[in-house]
């Protein structure tokens, strides 16, 4: 069946129209005609794949990537850098009614992290939305440190292991092990099995703006160094003329924001509810020599309602964004300023309607620091309405 796509929708997938019914073709771009097959069917709309392009976008390219038709990895191979930005920023007008400032970063091999699986002594990644391996030799978005490693592991006996996540600053590399087995020995310098450190260091120590962080095989750290810098600049610059006295650094992971901005505030409290990450902040805060951070191991919805008079709140938290508990009381701090840091436009825009009563939404910033996929960082920053800025 011959269709036109019209648009994107806001997960990268083209929409189309099938006798007034809306369907969702996958890896279609707007002004395309597809022949498509319909593999969903519901009441209010369609899913549906390409068999043939009639017509392409120009900015169709050539997927350089083989394992690309099943791995759930990348969304965008199939497209140039240009089109990738101009989706972003208009997802961002869409969703949230402007985007004032966008921030690239490197096309490929940024990411600092990855978690493999290991099925029949193979190693890879899953098949989007099952648990079938796809095996790999390289990996478009992997730093090629990580990349090598995987050349390594290729060829070492991996029955009994279940996972492998490997951290790199571009330099060290970090392995962890998990499986059922006692020892291994691999030609890496730091290697941890089950979370017990048999080898070398059980951490990856990056520098950021002068600052050491040591982060942990399971710590959160932010996959893309560039994009992590561009973040900090933003939040840098919102508070360079402000006086800043008392911080909240909620869903703080190992202290990354809070630490980087501990020169120009004079108190942080941060909040993370995991115990690694929060060691991990503790051990970079004692060796950074800050004395003006204090680490809460918790739940931000189950300690922010302790806290007033915070002039700055700094909010990065996962997918799902903010619980009901925790907007609300935000409503009674009436912090001065907020940043809200974002990986889901959709969670940030119901976020940000209801913080709309108190804050004036001073910039939408996106940061494309997860190229190739349909995922973008946004950073909000907002002022209270009777502040001035
Ligand atoms: C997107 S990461 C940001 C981490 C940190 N701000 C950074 O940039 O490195 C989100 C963090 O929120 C933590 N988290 C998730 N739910 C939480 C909750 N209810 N309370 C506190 N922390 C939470 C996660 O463990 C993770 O470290």
């Amino acid at each position: 069946m011959e269709i036109e796509i019209i648009k994107f929708d806001h997960f990268g997938r083209g929409i189309g129209y099938i006798n007034n019914k809306i369907i969702f073709v996958k890896r279609a771009l707007p002004k395309e005609i597809v022949d498509i097959k319909i593999t969903k069917e519901k009441s209010k709309f369609y899913e549906g794949k390409i068999i043939n392009i009639k017509k392409a976008n120009d900015n169709r390219i050539e997927s350089i990537c083989p394992y690309y038709d099943k791995c759930g990895g990348c969304d965008f191979l199939h497209i140039n850098e240009k089109l990738e930005n101009e989706f972003k920023i208009n997802k961002a007008k869409e969703l949230l009614g402007r985007c004032d400032n966008y921030y690239e970063t490197e096309n490929m091999n940024y990411r600092n992290k990855v978690t493999l699986h290991i099925k029949d002594n193979q190693i890879g990644f899953y098949e989007e939305g099952t648990n079938n391996l796809i095996p790999i030799d390289y990996c478009y978005l992997l730093k090629n440190k990580i990349n090598d490693v995987i050349k390594v592991l290729k060829n070492i006996d991996k029955k009994d292991i279940k996972e492998i996540i490997i951290k790199t600053n571009g330099y060290d590399v970090l392995i962890n092990i998990k499986g059922n087995i006692d020892s291994i020995n691999l030609p890496y310098d730091n290697v941890v099995l089950n979370n017990k450190l048999i080898k070398g260091k059980d951490y990856i120590e990056e520098i950021i703006n002068g600052k050491v962080f040591k982060v942990t095989s399971n710590a959160f750290f932010q996959v893309n160094k560039e994009g992590l810098l561009h973040i900090n600049e933003i939040i840098e610059r919102f508070i360079k003329d402000k006086s800043i006295n008392k911080v909240l650094d909620l869903y703080s992971g190992i202290g990354l924001w809070g630490i980087l901005i501990s020169d120009y505030v004079n108190d942080i409290t941060m909040i993370e509810i995991n115990k690694e990450s929060c060691n991990n902040a503790r051990v970079n805060i004692k060796n950074n020599d800050i004395k003006n951070i204090k680490v809460i191991n918790g739940k931000v919805e189950d300690y922010i309602d302790r806290f007033n008079d915070i002039d700055l709140v700094i909010t990065d938290p996962p997918r799902c964004g903010l619980d009901k508990k925790t907007i609300n009381y935000f409503k009674n701090i009436r912090s001065k300023y907020f940043i809200y840091i974002s990986c889901d436009m959709y969670t940030l825009k119901r976020d940000l309607k209801e913080l709309g009563d108190i804050y004036d939404i001073k910039e939408i910033n996106l940061v494309n620091m997860f190229k190739r996929t349909y995922h973008v960082e946004t950073v909000c920053l907002l002022c209270r309405k009777t502040v001035d800025k």
